[in-house]
């Protein structure tokens, strides 16, 4: 049978819109909610997340504003920025753009925002309500955009073998955290490999589902999976290919054309998980200002 190609755009539209209303009776009751996103330098990805982030931002009705310093910014003046931000009750979410430039200490940077404003989910506090399933905490986007796109898609990982290919920060510790949890959309069994892992395809060979997030363009293919796997390929990769236009195109980390002849679902690259992570951004702002105005509508 043909695989379900899952489309994070159409999941990703159906969330925007349920927070769009959300917002819109958030703000008949006088609260907007607002992000600020601070970029320091020119890195030409980030440019282009930062300006989706902004344009999300102004769809969905959130009061947003974006803050571009130069490379050069001092690690003190960063750090200042943050402690505005963090005593300015406009503000519901602060996001700082990664990479930093070299000379800034991230620890630091992201140690600074207050967690109840870490709508990244990156600050140690959050990580930890994450690892211990507190209600309040902000969970990572991408990790949280792909538990939406599961249970969206009909792919309830309760009970499911889930096999988490790569142990970032961003990515695959958090993705395993959250499907190990005893909860709705969880409740899985997850084994971590990463690239020290041996024999990594007889793990990939049990798994039910598999959360590709390692890095490495077109890596599991076909006869790493068995037949009926639910695959989530987090990976973007940019590979050169003269016959696309501007001489290069995105992959996954997941070899596509023959995985999707043994997969039950499987997320394509782009249009995948890829359009989740802004999405859950928008979320994870949403649900601060809840808190912040001990909103319950
Ligand atoms: N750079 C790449 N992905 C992310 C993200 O999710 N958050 C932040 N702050 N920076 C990133």
């Amino acid at each position: 049978m043909a695989a379900q190609i899952i489309s994070g755009n159409e999941v990703a539209k159906s969330i925007r819109a349920e927070l769009k209303d959300e917002v819109s009776r958030m703000k008949a009751g006088g609260i907007t909610p607002g992000l600020v996103v601070i970029i320091v330098g020119e890195d030409a990805a980030s440019q282009v997340y930062v300006r989706k982030k902004g344009e999300a931002c102004q769809e969905l009705g959130i009061n947003s504003e974006t803050i571009r310093l130069p490379a050069d910014t001092k690690e003190a003046e960063l750090l200042a920025l943050i402690d505005k931000y963090n005593a300015d009750e406009k503000f519901d979410g602060i996001l700082v753009q990664l990479p930093l430039p070299k000379h800034i200490s991230e620890e630091k940077v992201l140690l600074r925002i207050d967690p109840g404003k870490d709508v990244d989910g990156f600050h140690p506090v959050n990580v930890g309500k994450m690892v211990i399933g507190a209600a309040d905490c902000y969970l990572p986007c991408t990790p949280h955009g792909v538990q939406e796109l599961l249970m969206r898609s009909g792919n309830d990982p309760k009970g499911k073998h889930v096999v988490v290919l790569g142990r970032s920060n961003i990515v695959g510790k958090p993705i395993t955290n959250i499907l190990l949890q005893k909860a709705p959309g969880a409740d899985a069994t997850v084994t971590i490999c990463h690239s020290r892992t041996k024999d990594l395809k007889e793990f990939t060979l049990r798994a039910d589902i598999i959360v590709a997030a390692m890095g490495v363009p077109n890596f599991l293919k076909g006869d790493m999976v068995k037949d009926g796997v639910v695959i989530m390929d987090v990976g973007v990769n940019r590979i050169s290919d003269p016959t696309a236009k501007g001489g290069c195109r995105l992959v996954g980390d997941v070899d596509f054309e023959s995985v999707k002849e043994k997969a039950k679902a499987i997320t394509p690259v782009p249009g995948g998980v890829g359009p989740m992570t802004i999405t859950m951004l928008m979320k994870n702002t949403v649900k601060a200002a809840k808190i912040h105005h001990d909103w319950k509508g």
